[in-house]
């Protein structure tokens, strides 16, 4: 049990809310159950959203962990709240697809479900002003948002938890299309930071490739927190309630 204390709040994101703490290399993140799209344009709660997702996510980074990728996670608080490292958070977003959708379908014109091989990694900066551009290497090291090491890194780490989740989600019958990492720094090293839930990927099933993740939403599919349970319990993950 942990017997750090929650101080005060430090950013209100779009799904999650973030604490300082007594330990000032640590923060609290508060998983709420505002569910966002289109870069905040659509915005609605979902009821047990934010404890499905703070348990998945902890699930998911405890397993990164257990394969040598260095995470901000420390540990479970409650059912929708972590203690994780203070980072240094670079702006900017990396993705792997491993199958084509969203908007590399819309920017390329490829159909939906091509299959990515080699799956491709693209940058984006992390601001919904401006949409999220996409960026390249060129741009993070001429604004200064990391150095070469970093970009390095960042990518390595990237295809690395590629890697790993592809092979845990097919061992659960999903297929993992494609996800949105984000790093920071802490004390030197460049560690994964922010979450991985289906907030933040595409999960096919398998067999049928029906949507499990936030397309749900973004697409009015319906259903979206019933998907996300489905996917925890194919995985093992614990809910409460
Ligand atoms: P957004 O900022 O995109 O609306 P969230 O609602 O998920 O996203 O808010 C969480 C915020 O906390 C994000 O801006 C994320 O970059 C930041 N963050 C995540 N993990 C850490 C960490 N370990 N240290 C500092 N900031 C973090
Ligand atoms: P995209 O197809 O919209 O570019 O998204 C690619 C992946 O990254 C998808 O799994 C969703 C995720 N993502 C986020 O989690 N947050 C974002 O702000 C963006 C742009 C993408
Ligand atoms: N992450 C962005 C948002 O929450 C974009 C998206 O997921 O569609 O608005």
């Amino acid at each position: 049990m942990s017997t750090l204390q929650k101080g005060e709040a430090l950013y209100a994101g779009k799904a999650k809310s973030v604490y300082y703490t007594d330990d000032s290399d640590k923060l609290i993140l508060l998983f709420r159950n505002d569910t966002s799209a289109f870069d905040g344009e659509k915005i609605e709660q979902l009821e047990r959203k934010g404890m499905v997702n703070n348990r998945f996510n902890a699930h998911i980074m405890q397993l990164l962990e257990d394969n040598d990728v260095a995470t901000h996670y420390v540990e479970l608080l409650s059912d929708q709240e972590c203690v994780v490292k203070k980072l240094d958070m670079i702006p900017v977003e990396c993705v792997i697809r491993n199958v084509a959708a969203g908007s590399l379908c819309r920017r390329l014109g490829v159909e939906e479900g091509l299959d990515l091989m080699p799956p491709t990694f693209e940058f984006f900066l992390k601001n919904d002003q401006l949409h999220d551009p996409m960026i390249n290497e060129y741009h993070i090291r001429s604004f200064n948002w990391a150095s070469e090491s970093e970009i390095e890194a960042m990518k390595a780490l990237t295809f690395k938890v590629n890697d790993i989740l592809k092979q845990r989600f097919d061992e659960a019958g999903l297929l993992l299309v494609d996800f949105k990492l984000e790093f920071g720094r802490f004390k030197g090293d460049i560690v994964l930071g922010d979450e991985f839930t289906p907030d933040g990927c595409r999960l096919w099933d398998k067999d049928t490739r029906q949507k499990m993740d936030k397309d749900r939403f973004r697409q009015g599919l319906g259903g979206v927190v019933e998907a996300y349970e489905e996917v925890a319990h194919r995985l093992g993950v614990e809910l409460s309630g």
